[in-house]
């Protein structure tokens, strides 16, 4: 089975309880679920390899344009029937009775003079959320299955881990795994002002890009880099100018803590209640989707039979 699609189905319903209130997926009106399902759909379409000529075309374009305003349609037409929905409940005087999603908290703000945020910024900020946050945490669980399936010591020793509670090396199994294949591979910043960096002086206005990959293999930081080693992880809390999966500075991962949490949680119980078997195929090889790096595969792994 490939596990980013098992694991995109956890960190769907973590997401849509967090952003939208939905428990579970029965107690979801059709609105809702019609989010789920275009939200899969889209990510879907966006690994073909035509999406990243659409994007290339898109690229700075603060609204999107051709292809990508079509493919877009049906999740947004979800998302503004799903505010719809919400307001119509406002007007039947149960505005957010009960309610402390973050769907209902957008609804509520105001800026300084008391003005609401309109349907299109919210429908910005709920877009953001649901594929931030659930498409590289799933795709985080695939990759530290690819790597441990190859690792035949390193899965034993999580498995061990796993089993007894031994919770600070599954943080350190964690960290390896957005070590090695961080799957989001590079951030970048528009300079607001000329940037000196070592000997050299970047201008006011060019896009620089920090690739997370690359200073995450650096020899220097880690020994054998290409090795799969938790250990290196052990009892060291990890330098965020060294490990940086979440990017840094102000505009770090939002959703940093969630994911460590899903991610604890996630890859634990998998560890506890099923053995998978090893193999000797080649690693998986990374792909492109939007700005994430997935297992080509999705992280294919072989579940055994329980005894
Ligand atoms: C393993 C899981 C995740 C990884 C590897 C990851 C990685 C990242 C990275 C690298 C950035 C860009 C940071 C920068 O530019 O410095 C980012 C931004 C963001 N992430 Fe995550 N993320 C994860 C999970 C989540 C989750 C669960 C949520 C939501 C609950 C989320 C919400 C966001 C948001 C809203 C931003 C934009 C922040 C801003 O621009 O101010 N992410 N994430």
């Amino acid at each position: 089975m490939a596990l980013a699609d098992i694991g995109q189905q956890i960190t769907l319903d973590v997401i849509m309880s967090a952003v939208f209130g939905i428990e579970d997926e029965a107690g979801a009106t059709a609105a809702e679920s019609a989010v789920r399902a275009s939200m899969i759909r889209l990510l879907q379409l966006s690994t073909h390899p035509l999406a990243t000529a659409v994007q290339l075309v898109n690229a700075r374009s603060p609204e999107p344009r051709g292809v990508l305003r079509m493919i877009l349609r049906p999740l947004d037409r979800a998302i503004y029937a799903v505010i719809a929905e919400r307001r119509r409940e406002g007007a039947d005087g149960a505005d957010g009775a009960g309610r402390s999603d973050i769907l209902t908290v957008l609804m509520a703000a105001r800026d300084d003079d008391g003005a609401p945020l309109p349907d299109s910024e919210i429908r910005d900020e709920l877009l953001t959320l649901v594929l931030a946050g659930h498409e590289t945490t799933s795709n985080s669980v695939a990759w530290t299955f690819e790597r441990l399936t190859r690792n035949p010591g390193v899965y034993r020793r999580s498995v061990e881990a796993a089993r007894s509670g031994d919770e600070a090396y599954i943080e350190a199994l964690i960290n390896e795994s957005m070590r090695s294949r961080p799957v989001v591979p590079v951030v970048a910043r528009e300079l607001l002002s000329d940037w000196r960096f070592g000997p050299y002086v970047v201008e006011r206005g060019v896009i620089a890009l920090v690739s997370i990959l690359l200073l995450h293999h650096r020899e220097d930081l880690y020994p054998r880099p290409f090795a799969f080693d938790p250990e290196r992880f052990l009892g060291v809390k990890p330098s965020p100018q060294k490990l940086m999966p979440f990017g840094g500075g102000t505009r770090r991962c939002l959703g940093a803590a969630l994911a460590m949490a899903e991610l604890r949680a996630v890859v634990t119980q998998i560890l506890v209640r099923v053995d998978l078997a090893m193999t000797d195929a080649p690693a998986e090889q990374p792909r492109h989707r939007n700005v994430t790096m997935i297992p080509a595969h999705g992280g294919l792994v072989t579940a055994l039979a329980k005894d």
